[in-house]
């Protein structure tokens, strides 16, 4: 199908008065940043509910910033809204063309047409935008079309009844204080003022927004969970209680239809499918859905897996299909010196993952941030397993309206992203940050948790302050492991035999890396070269990993060790630990590591685990 490109091909007068486009200089850039261009981000961006009508609206957009909430109850009218900012980014990115710090409130616009053939009267016009931060107030042609809190998450706006046929113009207010006075809200590493493991805040539209058309009726979500039995579960969702007949069609490789089932919309049904492949790390099979619901079809795709907790020779295992398979990755950022929370492009944030999965590495930890939807289904078919954490409040304690938006922002974490195998656990807090402890709020969420998704474990402390909620028992220590022993740190809580032991943290060891990779904007010698451990040399630095992996390897062997996330992927900004630099151009670690790794789903093996084929 072909619909003219956007934006507008004729360019107004006006427009030429503002700052046109341009990438600017990022304090360190890499091989994306300067073939981003002005059409990022042109996949279809929901992996698991597609349509074919669709465009996006990714591209040059108009900004400016604004002075205050009041601002937001009615589009500008003025004529300042006039420079050119790149959608999706974030504002203070050298990708989004601004570069800018500490705007907390601001205007965005754009103008679209609908294509001509998706103008039914029957049908719907659904605009969506996969992520601002941190709310978003939304315009269409002037009229309030919706409002969003929560800087990480998807939603749609039913733009219908507003649009016009020819020129529309959408106004997206953005407020977003980050850890502004006395706001504790949901943001992760995000921070005003930036110092080693906190960086520089994202503002505005930083996932992609689009258009699509939908039938009158229309499936609005899908839950899919497929089990090592071959049992599929599924809801179908649409925007009422109807009950309307839905059909699902299994696919496989080749592109036969292996199963179907008819079931209703919103409510659960089940099915079995005879002898699927099974999902897992070393073999991730996926097979496709087509769902259809009246004149309603969509695509999706699901894996064949089943996460539980049993005992292999008297320890408890996080089992993977039934058996134990130790996991090992890195805790996981995904912040880029260009794009910051937006990775350049789907290369960039796809080349961090085939390089873990080239090194034997089977798990990572998503380290509170949210990614776009294209970064789980990367995870999906690498088969590398996800230990999805909760984005965090800041380190304080919340009060109770805000830790009840940051409970209900849970649920949009987990409604959102429930149907992607490779994620395996959740995480609720990190290191007691933003944790209420004089009552122990872990125990309730982690139940709510497993009411919504029982296809997972729950991590319900990783690290610091444990009162034995969730699967998992979780301790942070730097640089050597404590994983599954009886020895621990002053700051972790006593082994707890009765829970699977993961080492939630550890590593962190860095090297000093030459000005060429270095994040140049070092306000102090507090701010940069920071880690728990720097090695001189990269030589220094690979001699401490061994060791330390030699150390993961002999309480695999003699306790009850059964994962370990070891900090980090990459650098970030200041903090110089990666397995690679920021920009991704320099990676630390020598052959030796590959080997190390393999010897950790070795040791685990010798004590019952799956023997994990080498690479
Ligand atoms: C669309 O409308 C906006 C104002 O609402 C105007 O600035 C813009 O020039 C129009 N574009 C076209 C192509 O007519
Ligand atoms: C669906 O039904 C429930 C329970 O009867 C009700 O609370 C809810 O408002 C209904 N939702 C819609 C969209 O009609
Ligand atoms: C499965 O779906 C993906 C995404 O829509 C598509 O690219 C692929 O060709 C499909 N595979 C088969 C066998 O139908
Ligand atoms: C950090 O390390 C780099 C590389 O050795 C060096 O160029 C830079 O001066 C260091 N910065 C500080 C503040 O120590
Ligand atoms: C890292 O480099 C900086 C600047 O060259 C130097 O001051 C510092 O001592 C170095 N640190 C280590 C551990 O080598």
């Amino acid at each position: 199908m072909h619909w003219s490109l956007f934006p507008l091909a004729a360019v107004p007068l006006l427009t030429q008065l503002g700052h046109s486009y341009e990438v600017k200089t990022p304090p360190l850039d890499t091989d994306w940043t300067y073939k981003v261009g002005t059409d990022p981000w042109p996949e279809y961006p929901r992996p698991q509910l597609r349509r074919d009508d669709w465009l996006s609206l990714n591209g040059i957009w108009k900004w400016r910033a604004a002075s205050g909430l009041a601002e937001a109850t009615s589009p500008p009218v003025d004529e300042d809204l006039i420079d050119d900012v790149l959608v999706p980014s974030c504002l203070e990115s050298a990708l989004s063309g601004v570069m800018v710090q500490d705007v907390t409130y601001a205007w965005f616009t754009r103008n679209f047409e609908v294509p001509e053939d998706w103008e039914t009267t029957a049908g719907r016009i659904l605009l969506n935008f996969e992520a601002v931060d941190y709310e978003a107030t939304v315009y269409i042609n002037g009229k309030e079309a919706g409002f969003h809190r929560g800087g990480y998450w998807r939603f749609t706006i039913d733009a219908t009844d507003l649009i016009v046929s020819g020129n529309n113009t959408i106004h997206v207010f953005v407020f977003d204080p980050t850890d502004m006075g006395d706001y504790v809200i949901p943001l992760g590493k995000q921070t005003r003022s930036p110092s080693h493991i906190f960086y520089t805040p994202c503002t505005g539209i930083w996932q992609s927004v689009w258009l699509e058309a939908v039938p009158a009726s229309y499936i609005t979500q899908l839950d899919v969970a497929a089990g090592m039995d071959g049992k599929v579960t599924a809801k179908v969702w649409t925007g009422s209680n109807s009950s309307e007949a839905v059909k699902v069609e299994v696919i496989d490789n080749g592109g036969t239809v292996i199963a179907t089932h008819e079931g209703s919309s919103n409510e659960e049904f089940t099915f079995t499918v005879d002898s699927p492949k099974l999902w897992s790390p070393n073999a991730p099979n996926l097979y496709n859905l087509t769902f259809t619901m009246g004149s309603d079809e969509v695509k999706s795709y699901t894996g064949f897996r089943t996460i539980s907790v049993g005992e292999v020779q008297g320890i408890p295992r996080p089992l993977i299909n039934g058996e134990f398979i130790f996991q090992f990755g890195p805790l996981d950022q995904g912040w880029f010196p260009d794009g910051l929370m937006t990775p350049p492009n789907r290369e960039a944030m796809e080349y961090d993952l085939k390089f873990l999965k080239s090194q034997g590495i089977n798990m990572l930890r998503k380290h509170i941030k949210v990614e776009p939807d294209l970064y789980y289904r990367a995870c999906d078919e690498l088969g590398i397993l996800v230990i999805q954490d909760m984005v965090s409040l800041r380190t304080v304690t919340p009060n109770a309206e805000q830790q009840a938006e940051w409970e209900r922002q849970i649920d949009l974490l987990i409604n959102q992203h429930k149907s992607y195998p490779s994620i395996y656990t959740w995480v609720i807090y990190n290191e007691g940050w933003g944790q209420i402890t004089s009552y122990y709020p872990e125990f309730d969420i982690a139940a709510h948790i497993k009411e919504m998704d029982p296809t997972r474990l729950i991590d319900a402390t990783s690290g610091w302050n444990d009162h034995g909620a969730g699967d998992w028992h979780d301790n942070h220590h730097y640089a050597t492991p404590q994983c599954g022993t009886p020895f621990y740190s002053i700051l972790s809580t006593p082994y707890d035999n009765k829970r699977i032991a993961i080492q939630g943290e550890f590593g962190g060891i860095g090297h000093n890396i030459s000005e060429e990779h270095a994040w140049k904007v070092q306000k102090s010698i507090n701010e940069v070269n920071q880690t728990y451990e720097l090695s001189t040399d990269l030589e220094a630095y690979n001699y401490r990993g061994h060791t330390l992996l030699r150390e993961l390897r002999e309480q695999i062997e003699k306790y009850s060790c059964s994962a370990a996330v070891w900090t980090q992927t990459t650098d970030v900004e200041g903090e110089v630990n990666g397995f690679m630099t920021y920009d991704r151009r320099l990676i630390r670690l020598d052959d030796q590591w590959k080997d190390d790794i393999q010897a950790l789903y070795d040791a685990a093996a010798s004590r019952g685990g799956a023997s994990t084929t080498r690479r």
